[in-house]
């Protein structure tokens, strides 16, 4: 039985999440435009980064009044900017379901050192937004990518709120609906839901996190790379592709490919719809089955993008061992590539559905899992 293999296999195996997929029309040709060898503050360079900016900003439904700015160190570079920059005025709230959102906390708790409440949920769960202080500055994560699990939207934060929210959107930003008016701090970085190359964050600020910068000098050291102020007003020009260092032009090339894409596909609509697509496929394979389950508990939170997956036979002996083992046969036969779970996450799988992965591809996925999953068990006895 373990040995029947199913007749078809992904056309294309690219399930990690991130750096992800590639859309499936692309072509390194694609990247024929971009201005190698020029400075990025020529004219030709700026005004690509300036069309960076605005094709995020129409896809993604940013209001005008919102900064959106390209910034050093990838996703991490603009959460952390953020909160060095904004943080420390007043007490903060942690929220963290996941590896990511911890690495939010201890840079709150241990590095900055603010006065913090650290509210964390297990793998599988969420924090109780309804518990949140709003008129505190919080920090969270809209997708955790490491455990599938979500914000499912903006509706237990007020819009009235006196704090900030800096919401690091990496695994969310193209694929899932993100209620600017909620949001004061998004960051997000190319190579996720629209599989562009990593090195830069792009950081989103609504006006009242402007006003944060404009009005609260944090008493810390800010390196360079942080620096978003200068003589107490905003350094304008980085929301509009003076960035603070010099960016590769090359990737920011790739984002533009991956945005005319987007654009091709019928814009944020077409691309949600892609990622549910692809994670219902999922979540259609795992449905009464009584050896996998989704990591995520309550389906209002399951994610669409991070799908992550465990295995539930009480005949499985190693967990971690056997997941791993699981994730290298699918490997080895060229149907999933690095699908196996985050290294601090729960054994299990995971299964990225973003945008730019085609449901077929998912689909031809979903009976090789069955298969590794029964090879391995019988290999253990
Ligand atoms: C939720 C989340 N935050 C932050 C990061 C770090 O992103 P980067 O490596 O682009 O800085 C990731 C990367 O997977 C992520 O999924």
């Amino acid at each position: 039985m373990s040995d029947l293999k199913p007749a078809a296999r992904p056309a294309n195996p690219r399930f990690s999440s991130g750096p992800c997929a590639k859309n499936p029309t692309y072509n390194l040709n694609q990247l024929a435009d971009a201005p190698l060898g020029r400075s990025h503050r020529a004219s030709v360079g700026k005004a690509k980064l300036a069309r960076a900016i605005e094709q995020t900003r129409s896809i993604l439904g940013v209001p005008a009044d919102y900064r959106i700015g390209i910034v050093p160190a990838s996703d991490t570079g603009a959460v952390e900017m953020a909160m060095w920059t904004m943080l420390g005025c007043r007490p903060v709230e942690m929220l963290a379901w996941e590896s990511f959102g911890e690495g939010w906390v201890t840079d709150a708790v241990k590095q900055l050192k603010l006065d913090a409440t650290v509210r964390v949920a297990d793998y599988g769960q969420i924090v109780d937004f309804a518990e949140v202080d709003f008129d505190r500055d919080v920090v969270f994560t809209w997708n955790g990518t490491t455990s599938g699990v979500r914000v499912p939207s903006g509706d237990a934060i007020p819009a009235d709120r006196d704090g900030l929210t800096i919401c690091d959107a990496t695994s969310a930003a193209f694929a899932m609906d993100l209620p600017w008016d909620k949001l004061d701090v998004t960051t997000f970085s190319w190579q996720k839901v629209l599989g562009g190359e990593a090195a830069h964050g792009m950081l989103i600020l609504s006006p009242r996190a402007v006003a944060r910068l404009e009005s609260f000098t944090p008493d810390r050291p800010l390196p360079k790379i942080f620096r978003l102020t200068k003589g107490g007003k905003l350094i304008e020009g980085i929301f509009k592709g003076e960035t603070i260092n010099t960016p590769s032009m090359l990737a920011v090339e790739d984002y533009l490919v991956a945005l005319d894409w987007a654009e091709s596909i019928g814009g944020l609509e077409g691309l949600i719809a892609r990622a549910d697509a692809n994670a219902a496929a999922v979540r259609d394979f795992i449905a009464g089955k009584d050896w996998i389950a989704d990591l995520a508990e309550d389906p209002a939170t399951a994610s669409t993008t991070s799908v992550c997956l465990r295995f539930t036979d009480p005949a499985i002996k190693d967990g971690a061992a056997f997941a791993k083992a699981v994730a290298k046969r699918l490997e080895a036969e060229g149907v999933a590539l690095d699908a196996g779970s985050y290294r601090d996450a729960p054994p299990g799988l995971r299964i990225w559905c973003g945008s730019t992965v085609e449901s077929t591809d998912v689909a031809a996925l979903m009976p090789w899992i069955e298969w590794a999953y029964r090879a391995e068990l019988a290999a253990q006895e």
